[in-house]
């Protein structure tokens, strides 16, 4: 006896609406709203959502039927409790993993590593979790479970894009040869728990959620039901074993059905992979995460033969462009926040004295862009009325912050001043009408990113010297200026 129940759901945030509304009532996001049918079956007098099979429902896959009860603050505290751990992994590529993670593995835990498309997240996870130290992990599940785990809990990477010959075969090219690494391919989520139990191994891989399904479940593999239920069954699975799982999504860039986006509540930990297209560096972050600040960063280099961490962040950001000299000609480096993420952009301008008054803005508004200009004329005294104006973000990156307003001005008297910037500096700020610099919010961030990158001195509002007072940013000089005039005094 089936019938099908339609209900809407938000493509953005996974909001449920038994009635389509036009906009998502949950995150406000108009034109996302998807149909969905839900099989609702009649099993044996409990009727479910979903067409779960009985096998489903007792393994790890389902709720638990009463084995939980609420417990005191102080007995779950009590003792030591081992999922409290961290594990931090070795070598120079496991540390840089590790501190993204807060410090280290949390046992137990789902973390779910997003990025675009061949980015390099499947490389980033076949390399990192073999250097998970092996006898703090036995230690661990010895007090977890009272009992010890093999002779060395292996590795287990589970792909449902590629062969376990592919696998091996990138494998091979990173130069990977250990006996503690199993791979499987597989796209059934039982299948795959079910073998994971069996090895129990030190961390699972999931590449990726996308590929993944569950028997029994509505829709495709990579639809937004398989892929909540698939991720709700491996966080069940993590809890109950206290292997860690790492799971692989795809961002897409139409934000369409069933991004990273959908999962981020459900997982304990968001690591997002980034890098440019032309560029071999890749920056790891942290977006969410239960177990730690998401202020962290990995840097790392793609090569040949894999991933390698970059110790010196700021060689490879600086030699990338210009880098034959020191200086940035009519360019100045600003610092953005995309959601909870923080970049550095490259903001570049034209001035050109005597032809007509054009002005071409590409990656940042045109009003805000007159704004600035206009400013720089009236408070700070630049003579630009005789110039051609020409501003461009470097990348195709588009500024729609108020916090970059202070590098378009920056680069506009670089190249009006024939004052090169040195490319050390960064820069952070709104600018008011009267050439005054505003405060931005995450200061904090924004900054630290900066010293991060290697960056060794970057200008901010003279409000923000208050927040960022007795803050560590290593070698970084932080210098306040409360406007325009001040500015172009400190740096040229
Ligand atoms: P991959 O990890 O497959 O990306 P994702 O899983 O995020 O889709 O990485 C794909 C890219 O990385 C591919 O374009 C080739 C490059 N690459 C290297 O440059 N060196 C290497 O050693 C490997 C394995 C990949
Ligand atoms: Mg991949």
């Amino acid at each position: 006896k089936n019938k099908n129940k339609v209900s809407w759901v938000c493509s953005d945030c996974g909001w449920t609406d038994g009635q389509w509304w036009g906009y998502c009532r949950e995150c406000k996001c108009v034109g996302t709203m998807r149909e969905f049918k839900e099989v609702v079956v009649d099993n044996g007098g409990k009727t479910s959502g979903f067409q779960v099979s009985e096998k489903i429902v007792q393994g790890w896959l389902g709720k638990g039927a009463g084995e939980n009860v609420p417990m005191r603050l102080t007995d779950v505290n009590k003792g030591v409790n081992p999922l409290n751990w961290r594990f931090p992994l070795s070598g120079l590529f496991g540390e840089e993993v590790s501190r993204v993670l807060g410090g280290g593995l949390v046992p137990g835990s789902l973390v779910l590593v997003g990025g675009d498309p061949g980015v390099g997240k499947s490389t980033l996870m076949l390399q990192c979790l073999l250097d998970l130290h092996i006898e703090t992990w036995k230690i661990a599940s010895i007090i977890a479970e009272g009992k010890e785990i093999g002779k060395s809990a292996p590795v287990l990477y589970v792909s449902g894009e590629e062969s376990v010959e592919q696998i091996g075969n990138r494998a091979d090219r990173m130069d990977i040869s250990t006996d503690e690494l199993f791979l499987y391919s597989s796209t059934d989520i039982e299948d795959i728990l079910e073998k994971a139990q069996v090895l129990s191994p030190r961390a699972l891989i999931v590449d990726s959620i996308q590929t993944v399904h569950l028997m029994g479940v509505t829709g495709s593999a990579g639809g937004i039901y398989q892929v909540k239920e698939c991720t709700a069954a491996l966080l069940r699975f993590a809890k109950k074993t206290n292997v860690p799982v790492f799971l692989i999504g795809h961002v897409t860039k139409s934000g369409d059905i069933a991004g990273p986006r959908v999962l981020e509540h459900i997982v304990d930990a968001v690591l997002y992979m980034e890098g440019e297209q032309y560029s071999s560096h890749r920056l790891l972050r942290a977006f969410k995460n239960r177990f730690g600040s998401t202020d962290e960063l990995g840097v790392f280099e793609m090569s040949p033969c894999g991933l390698k961490a970059v110790m010196n962040p700021s060689e490879i950001f600086m030699s990338e462009k210009h880098s034959d000299s020191e200086f940035l000609a009519g360019s100045a480096i600003a610092v953005i926040m995309d959601g909870s993420r923080t970049f550095v952009i490259e903001i570049q301008a034209l001035c050109a004295p005597g032809s007509s008054l054009s002005r071409q803005v590409n990656g940042v508004q045109a009003g805000k862009a007159d704004m600035i200009i206009s400013v720089l004329m009236k408070q700070a005294g630049l003579k630009l009325q005789s110039n051609a104006i020409f501003l461009s973000v470097v990348g195709g990156a588009t500024l729609s912050e108020t916090a970059g307003d202070l590098a378009v001005a920056a680069a506009i008297c670089s190249s009006f001043l024939e004052f090169p910037i040195p490319k050390h500096v960064a820069f952070i700020g709104e600018i008011d009408l009267g050439g005054e610099l505003r405060m931005v919010p995450k200061m904090e961030k924004r900054v630290s990113t900066v010293a991060k990158l290697g960056y060794k001195k970057c200008i901010v509002p003279k409000l923000a010297e208050k927040v960022l007072q007795g803050l560590d940013f290593g070698d970084l000089e932080v210098l306040g200026c409360n406007n325009l005039k001040e500015v172009i005094n400190t740096v040229f």
